[in-house]
Order: C-alpha cells, then structure tokens, then sequence
C-alpha cells in the first residue's frame, strides 16, 4: 500500500506561521510523524508540499497507477480549486482532507472546501496528529474495500 501526502501553499513556514493557529511544530516534524506513522503502518509513502496549484494537480496525476490514495491539506486552495477537485476525481483514489486548524470555527471564506466533494473524510481541527488519523483512516478504507465479498458481510 503506498500513499500521496500532500500539501499545499504556506505549510513549508510551519512553526513560523501563525503559531497560534497551527502551531509551533514545523513542515519537517510533519514529515517525522508521516514518516513514523507510514512506518507503524507499514504504508509506503512520497510526501509533497507545494505553493503552486499546477504543481500540486500534477502530483494528483501522477499518483495515478503510482499509490492507492491520498491525503491532501489543500490549504488555502481547499476554498478556491476547482482544479484540485477535478484532479482527485480523475483520478479516482480514495482522498482524505486534513485541515490543522478548526477551519469549522474559523472565518466564513474558510466554510467553503471544493475538495471535500470528492474526498471520503475530512479531519479538521487536531493539529499535526490529523495526519496519522488520515493516513490510518486511509488505510482502513482501502483495507474494508479490498476484503474478499464473504468477508465483508
Ligand atoms: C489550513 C486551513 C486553511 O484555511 C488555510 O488557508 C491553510 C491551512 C489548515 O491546515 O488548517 O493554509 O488548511
């Protein structure tokens, strides 16, 4: 099993970006805890942060016949990106939506996520540790989809 984690505009300046908000621990330390957590699970992983829409719909393609799903912080292309939404679901893979902050009690441009359309959960609000949840939630539904059909009854 291999998944996409991917991340979207200002998430590299973590720890100095608004620490109130998202916190003190930085894009490296998130890459620590994908990297441990993938391991626990025994998931291969390739981690990608950009600041640019292409780059990150470019990833989204490409992780096609490449992993078995993805987890996305859009950032805030999650309120914007039509092109993000397309891309996930041309290709199809089961997609959970991480968001570090509590977006739900932020401002109103913040309640709309285009993404969420095609993504199987969102995880909003618990900090850097909502990428483990992603990444084993992720894991559970791949691994619940992929039973033999006597299994699943
Ligand atoms: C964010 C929330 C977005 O609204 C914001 O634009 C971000 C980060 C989060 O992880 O809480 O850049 O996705």
């Amino acid at each position: 099993m291999k998944f996409l984690i991917l991340n979207g505009p200002n998430l590299n300046l973590l720890g100095i970006r608004e620490p109130d908000v998202y916190g003190r621990e930085t894009y490296q330390d998130l890459e620590k805890l994908v990297a441990d957590t993938c391991r626990q699970e025994n998931i291969a992983f390739r981690c990608f942060q950009s600041n640019h829409e292409g780059d990150l719909v470019d990833q989204i393609q490409q992780a096609l016949g490449d992993c078995d799903g993805i987890v996305i912080n859009p950032a805030a292309y999650t309120h914007t990106s039509v092109a993000l939404l397309d891309a996930v679901k041309a290709v199809s893979l089961p997609t959970v939506e991480v968001h570090i902050s509590d977006v739900a009690s932020r401002e109103d441009f913040r309640q709309i996520s285009y993404i969420r359309a095609a993504c199987i959960a969102t995880i909003s609000g618990e900090g850097l540790s909502g990428y483990a949840h992603a990444i084993r939630l992720l894991k559970a539904h791949l691994l619940s989809n992929n039973l033999p059909e006597e299994k699943t009854l």
